[in-house]
């Protein structure tokens, strides 16, 4: 289920000072393993350092290039962004899980107005989503609204206005800068004033499909609260977490005692016994059981599974809508058992 595909980087591009692109090839026996449509992840998995990381990474190549890029941002002190900023060369090899996310764009026959709101290294999956939406109809429009510190840290920088020269009429974009006063440019960070500025004066004309956000929690909020302060309907605003925010295991304090849990992946079921303190994913890997998962934090949805008896509770959950938490699905990274027995199955989901 966690399939993992040794892949060979074929290329390693400096971004920015603190950002490089890694394009990887994509043998023919796996190029359907590896079609994505815009916006997914994949969950690249390494040692380094002696121990295996697992980190997610969104794919920025659009699915129409038949490649697959993602940029990594050195985060202070990061484990794997660090190794794969100053270590990683063309021709290494990396374990890579298939694509996978829900925070995509597809194009049907309808004509779309798209904008996004991106931070940093949240511009990945913006790419992807950028180029696909303008490919997908020649009315199509996108507004990019792009946080950073200077132009200099702006990750895809050149391939922005590469697609601005190419899109000139229906590609529009808006740099947020927090560190440098710049031409054209907004000054500070991405917040209210901006979300109100791009929606109710510079674009008040054009209704919106939908709105893309990804880039740090507050940022995702903060747009997500203005947007909706406007009227936005809930569903038309889609979002990435790259990061999750600490969340205080209230839930566990009041269990004791364990469970039988019955756990299925990939048509095999491992019965064993755990404490209802435990995560259901720590107790799954704990037994060496091949369960997929990728940030442990309750923010990629790697590790969804459906619960087919009994009941779990989740200690935090930004990615599952009401419905699906109660047609049974949970994010075992997140989930206490909270009945005598549990059965989660990971292939029915
Ligand atoms: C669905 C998804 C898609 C992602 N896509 C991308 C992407 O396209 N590009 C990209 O660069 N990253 C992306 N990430 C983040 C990535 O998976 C890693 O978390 C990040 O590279 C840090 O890993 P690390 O091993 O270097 O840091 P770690 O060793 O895991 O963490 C070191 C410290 O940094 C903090 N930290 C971790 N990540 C961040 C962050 N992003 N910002 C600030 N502090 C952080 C941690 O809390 C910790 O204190 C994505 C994450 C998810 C869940
Ligand atoms: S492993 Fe990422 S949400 Fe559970």
């Amino acid at each position: 289920m966690s399939d993992f595909h040794s892949l060979k980087i074929a290329a390693v591009d400096a971004l920015t000072p603190n950002a490089v692109a890694l394009t990887f090839e994509i043998p023919d026996g796996l190029k359907d393993t590896f079609t994505f449509t815009a916006g997914q992840y994949i969950t690249l998995k390494h040692m380094v350092n002696g121990e295996e990381v697992r980190r997610a990474y969104s794919i920025s190549s659009a699915p129409s290039s038949g490649k697959i890029t993602v940029g990594i941002k050195k985060v202070p002190n990061g484990t794997f962004s660090v190794y794969a900023n100053e270590s990683l060369k063309s021709g290494d090899e990396i374990e890579v899980m298939h694509p996978e996310g829900r925070f995509v764009f597809e194009q049907n026959t309808a004509v779309k107005n798209i904008v996004a709101f991106a931070a940093g290294s949240g511009i990945t999956p913006i790419m992807s989503i950028a180029q696909t939406v303008l490919e997908g109809h020649p009315d199509n429009t996108f507004v990019l609204v792009f946080g950073n510190q200077s132009p200099q840290e702006t990750m895809y920088l050149k391939a922005i206005q590469e697609l601005q020269d190419k899109y000139t009429n229906r590609f529009f974009v808006k740099y947020v800068y927090s560190r440098s006063q710049e031409e054209n440019s907004l000054f500070g960070r991405i917040e209210t004033s901006t979300v109100n500025f791009i929606v109710k004066n510079k674009f008040k004309e054009t209704t919106f499909d939908a709105f893309y956000l990804c880039g740090p929690e507050a940022m995702i909020n903060t747009v997500s609260d203005t947007l909706k302060n406007n009227g936005v309907a809930e569903d038309k605003i889609l979002f990435e977490l790259f990061t999750s925010s600490d969340t205080e295991d209230t839930v566990a304090e009041n269990l004791d005692g364990k469970t039988n849990i019955e756990v299925t992946v990939d048509d095999e079921s491992f019965s064993f016994t755990m404490d209802k303190k435990a995560l259901v994913l720590d107790a799954v890997l704990k037994e060496k059981i091949d369960a997929p998962y990728s940030c442990q934090g309750g923010v990629c949805s790697s590790c969804i599974a459906r619960i087919t008896e009994g009941k779990a509770e989740m200690v935090k959950n930004q990615i599952l809508t009401d419905g699906e938490v109660a047609e049974g699905l949970i994010l075992t990274c997140q989930a206490h058992p909270l009945t005598p027995t549990l059965k989660v199955d990971y292939d029915d989901v």
